[in-house]
């Protein structure tokens, strides 16, 4: 039995169809049909199971399309890559850009075998599921980096706000946040000059959790994440928001020079880390402080018990209150 005729049987029928009547039809145990459903699903079909009912195709993995994310682009040095699957899209993108890649270059991939996040981490990323992708960038100067993370992080909420209808909020520096649990995150990677330490290129990762179901989180980070699926339970076009979050990023970073007051003033509405108490750890050391504000150059600006100012530029903070 291939998970191809359990398939082709759940696409016949608009309802629910029991495990027996599969398992009957095909000649095979109904463990056998769950373990097939189980492939089917990690292969982004959405199959809905409900006990005594059965099993029905809510929704078919959707196919990125370079064609459709492209065709929504107006800036011209915009070009767009969709790869079925790769280690990471970073990793990739560093890569082609070795190789002569031109700024504006887009990756987008279904699936990433090992995504990375920051600090080391890992970034789940289940095919046909997300919108992984990463953005090629050769800023003439170093100064055009700094605050890149938060602007991208501007982008891809007013992006999805957009599209999906929902209300999000931002986690200093780079998590994007829906009801406190994390959907999206930024990796930016700089590639340097050996002699001169000038910028030689930026990579902006973005992972947007988009269709993925509960399940396909691991249990550890269930409590944590989620995706735009999980928590409203509308299926999104991965396409739309892989090209909407293109089309705002070049936007403001076309723009970022005369813009940077208006986008951080937009970030610092978003992010909820401000006006609360953090831990973080500085030296070995683990403090507490009041976080004030997100500075121009996208520090973290935190004010500890004696009154002196502290600025955290990257690392780990968590809010205690
Ligand atoms: C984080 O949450 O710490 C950052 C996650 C960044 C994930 C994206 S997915 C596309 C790109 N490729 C990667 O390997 N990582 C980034």
């Amino acid at each position: 039995m291939s998970k191809n005729e359990i398939l082709k049987i759940l696409e016949e029928n608009d309802g629910f169809v029991s495990g027996e009547e599969i398992s009957g039809k095909l000649g095979v145990s109904r463990a056998a049909v769950w373990k097939a459903i189980k492939l089917l699903r990690q292969e982004g079909y959405v199959i809905n199971s409900r006990t005594n009912r059965g099993y029905k195709l809510e929704s078919s993995p959707q196919v990125l399309d370079c064609g459709l994310i492209g065709g929504m682009q107006t800036d011209s040095s915009v070009q767009v890559v969709c790869v079925k699957s790769v280690d990471s899209t970073n990793n990739a993108l560093k890569k082609m850009a070795l190789d002569g890649a031109p700024e504006g270059m887009v990756l987008v991939a279904d699936h990433q075998t090992s995504g990375r996040g920051r600090l080391g981490r890992s970034f789940v990323s289940p095919k046909g599921k997300g919108v992984y992708m990463s953005i090629l960038l050769k800023p003439e100067f170093i100064g055009d980096i700094a605050g890149l993370t938060c602007m991208t992080a501007v982008a891809v909420i007013n992006a999805i706000e957009k599209i999906a209808g929902t209300t999000l909020d931002i986690k200093w520096t780079n998590d994007i946040l829906l009801a406190g649990k994390k959907l999206c995150g930024i990796l930016t990677e700089l590639s340097t000059e050996g002699e001169s330490g000038g910028v030689r290129f930026a990579i902006i990762g973005i992972g947007v959790n988009v269709n993925q179901e509960v399940s396909d989180f691991p249990p550890e980070l269930r409590e944590k994440a989620c995706s735009l699926y999980s928590a409203h339970g509308v299926m999104q076009d991965r396409n739309r928001i892989a090209g909407e979050i293109v089309l705002r990023f070049f936007d403001m970073y076309r723009s970022l020079k005369e813009n940077r007051r208006k986008v951080m003033s937009e970030y610092r509405k978003k992010c909820v880390t401000i006006g609360n108490i953090v831990a973080y750890t500085r030296d070995g050391k683990q403090l507490r402080a009041l976080a004030e504000t997100v500075d121009f150059e996208g520090a973290l600006v935190v004010r500890k018990d004696n009154g002196q100012l502290d600025k955290l530029r990257f690392g780990e903070v968590s809010i205690v209150s």
